[in-house]
């Protein structure tokens, strides 16, 4: 079989009765229909990591806390992540830059896409969290799922995402189209230069 790429789907977002969930039940059927890549749900709520507490950022000293810890060696294992994200006041839920700030290595140079939901479907957060990835040598990719306005009421109130129209198909596959290419483009040009290191 062909080697395929490994994208950890980050939930973002950890309180009781979240949207998160009806989010990431409606995106994981399209990621598994991919045959280009494989995936793993990482959940912010389980990772349960606690408020950053280190002397130092991860890039300078390696993290002290054992839940930050597994959580930084977990993301070392994925080519590439999509956060499913809410807006929280016009950014990012804290919890998710909780989870960026507790890790360095895990996000180098690869790409970041997003799922966003919201009344504005998270538009102002998505861009706030690209920034933030560029930081980490991330490649922010253009292709972006956006569940917004009467979508997001609707599906609040019960509809699943899946029944609100074909018109989230496009977006979906933009973005994974995107995450493979950017993925494999970001894992060749890696192993190019340790090759070239190694001559
Ligand atoms: C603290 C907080 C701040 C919010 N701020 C915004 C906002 O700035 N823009 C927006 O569109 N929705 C905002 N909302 C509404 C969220 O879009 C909505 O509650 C969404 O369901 C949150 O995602 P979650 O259910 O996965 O936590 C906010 C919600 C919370 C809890």
């Amino acid at each position: 079989m062909a080697e395929t790429l490994k994208i950890g789907v980050i939930v973002g977002t950890t309180r009781e009765g979240r949207f998160a969930d009806k989010a990431l039940e409606w995106f994981e059927k399209k990621i598994a229909a991919r045959e280009d890549m494989s995936y793993e749900v990482l959940d912010l709520r389980e990772a349960a990591l606690p408020f950053f507490d280190e002397v130092a950022p991860p890039a300078a000293k390696p993290v002290t806390d054992p839940k930050a810890q597994a959580w930084g060696e977990r993301l070392k294992h994925f080519d590439g992540f999509i956060v499913l994200t809410a807006e929280y006041n016009h950014s990012i839920p804290a919890s998710i830059k909780n989870a960026f700030d507790y890790a360095f290595e895990g996000w180098q140079r690869k790409p970041l896409g997003t799922v966003g939901y919201g009344g504005v479907g998270a538009a102002r957060a998505v861009e706030h969290l690209r920034l933030v990835a560029i930081n980490f040598g991330m490649v922010p990719v253009a292709g972006a799922v956006s569940i917004g306005g009467a979508d997001f009421v609707k599906a609040s109130q019960g509809t699943p995402i899946s029944e609100l129209g074909d018109h989230l198909e496009g977006p979906a596959k933009a973005l994974l189209d995107d995450m493979a290419f950017w993925g494999w483009a970001a894992k060749n040009a890696k192993d190019e230069a340790e090759a070239r290191k190694a001559a």
